[in-house]
């Protein structure tokens, strides 16, 4: 896997030039993305999202001014990007539908976790250039995860125009091997969860323990929000070491670090990313 990357020094702007995208499915992941996209410069005018419903589109035209439809097939249509931000178990239906554009000269990028390029081109009846990718929910605040396969039918104008969309709402890296993108979804795509999970428990046991509910999530949200911001920014130090820098022996750290290991810490977090894996192996296969 690459290391992460720094953004790019071209603006938004000069990289979006008539560049048009269409978001094929309007849930929560392409939500984030167009937020994202509009809130670093990405021109409104060249976005279009796709949805069955409209109680999703109708927020999203009345506060970005994006274009809106229910038809894909004119989202398709009028994009040369197209993201596929539906459901995995939606996937095959959308692609048969897409079937009838000629996307010879656009690109798809993909969303959707566990499903693979090669059954998307099998079902598009065409192999256009794909691309794979696995952001998170925090791209909706720009601070979002990427992770970013590229088929052998990808040139480098359009890898350098997906590394604009995904820098736009966080950073991204690279994967050479189509197969670690069910890894970058267990580790990105899905973990916001898995600390949201946590930070709820010491959350609730801060209040169970005195605390106010709003004192406790400042508390914890920021502890969190640093953490992870002082290991971004020293990566001279193992996350071992930063670790090791707030645990006193025989301090309270300690008394907390010697439950969590005791109770296997460590190895639950493992079999979680280990299920998460495996479970988008098994999207993939479906
Ligand atoms: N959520 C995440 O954190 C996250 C992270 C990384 C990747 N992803 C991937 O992103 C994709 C979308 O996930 P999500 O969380 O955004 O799901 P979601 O909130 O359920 O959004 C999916 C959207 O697709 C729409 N849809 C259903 N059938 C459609 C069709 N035939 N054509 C066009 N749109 C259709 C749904 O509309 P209705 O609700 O009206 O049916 C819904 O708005 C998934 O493949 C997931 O693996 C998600």
């Amino acid at each position: 896997m690459n290391t992460i990357t720094e953004p790019s020094p071209l603006t938004i702007t000069d990289i979006s030039q008539g560049q048009k995208i269409a978001f094929i499915g309007c849930g929560n992941m392409a939500k984030a993305i167009i937020n994202g996209l509009v809130a670093s410069g990405w021109p409104a005018k060249q976005i279009i999202a796709s949805n069955p419903s409209n109680d999703k589109l109708i927020p999203l035209a009345n506060q970005l001014a994006i274009a809106t439809t229910n038809n894909n097939l004119e989202a398709a249509g009028f994009a040369d990007i197209i993201i596929l931000a539906v459901k995995p178990q939606k996937l095959t239906q959308v692609c048969q539908q897409l079937a009838k554009v000629d996307l010879s000269k656009k690109l798809l990028i993909s969303v959707a976790a566990g499903y693979k390029s090669e059954k998307i081109a099998e079902h598009l009846g065409q192999t256009p250039p794909i691309i794979r990718a696995m952001p998170n929910t925090p791209a909706f605040i720009q601070c979002g995860a990427s992770g970013l396969f590229a088929t052998s039918q990808v040139n480098e104008q359009h890898k350098n125009i997906t590394v604009s969309i995904f820098e736009a709402v966080g950073k991204i890296s690279w994967v050479s091997a189509e197969s670690h993108m069910d890894v970058v979804t267990a580790i990105a795509g899905s973990s916001p969860a898995y600390i949201f999970l946590m930070m709820q428990a010491m959350i609730e046991q801060a209040v169970e323990l005195g605390l106010e509910q709003q004192q406790a999530f400042t508390l914890v949200t920021q502890a969190v929000s640093g953490a992870a911001q002082l290991a971004q920014a020293t990566p001279e130090k193992s996350l071992d070491t930063l670790r090791k820098e707030v645990t006193s022996p025989g301090g309270t750290t300690a008394a907390a670090i010697t439950s969590l290991i005791g109770n296997q810490f460590e190895s639950i977090v493992k079999q979680a990313v280990t299920a998460s894996v495996k479970r988008g192996q098994e999207l993939g296969n479906q």
